[in-house]
């Protein structure tokens, strides 16, 4: 088996946590080089995983190190000139979710790839999920009929994340919808096979942020909070179905954190989290569970399946042109809750 260069770039909590100890755990795969704009926590990751090299400068590291995959694990206002340098430099190129802080980076980079011939994926690890996997084969066994609705959910009640610039609209292009809200909305339009957008309603609020400063993702400035606390939305499709999003950072509700997806069909409808499938019928298939396992370390299952996809052995899950249509969506959602206005797509 060939090996498989990696590199880092963004020595973050999201590289330190879960890209590194994956490849690290990856068969036939050596990490090459990190790299960080702050030498000193490139330094302390490379000391920490063993990585050879260690960079301020991440083109200074493609040049040098000649990766054949690259994470770009850094803040989304930098996702898209990272990842094109990358592909350029003839990585496959796995980038953080959301693609890009707008569709036009989002096309930018899915172009790009097409055209230097090399792979991008974006990390929507939930994709990699069991219970994914479970519902889709349902679904596309014609298992839960035509789907009409679905309730999209992912909410936090106090969950602003105290670490970062995600509470800081500039770096992060928003708030939960282009943090979490962006995976929950994955996972459906996956599951419900990326139907055609006909308009977007949305609201967003900013209730919390801006007064509050303690979560259980630790505190922040509530005076540089410039991002969205809630957004709450509606989707129509040309199909006629609908769907329905809420996603917040913080939310005065019940529960410390709330994620499902719900998909209602004329045959049955089914959750996410975990799977299951409902029918109005008498009988076995009235109420029905699988065996699941909710602890799966997705974000190993996704880099190891990522690395499997650069070798040829797999198709990828997470591709390019998935990532355009997801960060068209984000796009429309926000667009129609600062107008306060339908958008047509
Ligand atoms: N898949 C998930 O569930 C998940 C979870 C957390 C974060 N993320 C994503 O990962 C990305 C990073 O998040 P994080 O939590 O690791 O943030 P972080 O702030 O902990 O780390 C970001 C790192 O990038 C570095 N950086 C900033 N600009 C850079 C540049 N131009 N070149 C190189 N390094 C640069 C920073 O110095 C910092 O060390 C974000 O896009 C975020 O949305 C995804």
């Amino acid at each position: 088996m060939d090996i498989i260069r990696a590199a880092v770039i963004g020595a973050g909590q999201i590289a330190r946590v879960s890209h590194l100890p994956a490849y690290r755990s990856a068969e036939g795969v050596q990490v090459v080089g990190v790299s960080d704009v702050r030498p000193e926590s490139a330094r302390k990751l490379a000391e920490d995983f063993s990585i050879p090299a260690y960079f301020d400068d991440h083109r200074k590291m493609l040049e040098q190190c000649r990766p054949d995959v690259v994470s770009v694990c850094v803040p989304n206002r930098f996702h898209h000139a990272i990842t094109l340098d990358a592909l350029r430099a003839g990585a496959h190129v796995l980038c953080e979710k959301p693609p890009a802080m707008n569709v036009g980076e989002a096309e930018e980079m899915a172009q790009t790839a097409r055209a230097q011939g090399r792979l991008l994926s974006y990390g929507f690890h939930l994709r990699h999920g069991e219970n994914v996997r479970i519902l889709k084969d349902i679904i596309d066994r014609g298992g839960l009929g035509r789907i009409y609705a679905a309730d999209v959910q992912w909410l936090r009640r106090r969950g602003v994340p105290g670490w970062g610039v995600f509470t800081d609209k500039s770096m992060q292009g928003g708030g939960p919808l282009i943090d979490i809200g962006a995976h929950a909305l994955d996972l459906a339009v996956y599951l419900m096979g990326y139907p055609e957008v006909d308009y977007v309603c949305a609201d967003m609020f900013n209730a919390i942020g801006t007064t509050g400063r303690n979560g259980f993702f630790g505190s922040w400035d509530p005076e540089r909070y410039t991002v969205e606390d809630a957004l709450f939305g509606q989707i129509r499709f040309r199909t006629g179905a609908v769907m329905k999003l809420s996603t917040s950072f913080a939310l005065n509700m019940k529960e410390k954190d709330r994620r499902q997806v719900t998909l209602y069909g004329d045959k049955k409808g089914a959750d996410l989290f975990p799977p299951a499938v409902y029918s109005g019928d008498d009988g076995p298939a009235w109420n029905q569970t699988y065996p699941f396992e909710p602890a799966e370390d997705l974000h190993t299952k996704e880099i190891h399946a990522f690395v499997a996809a650069c070798r040829g052995e797999r198709d990828l899950l997470v591709t390019a042109e998935q990532g355009v249509y997801v960060q068209k969506l984000i796009a429309a959602l926000y667009a129609s809750a600062e107008s306060k206005k339908p958008v047509f797509c």
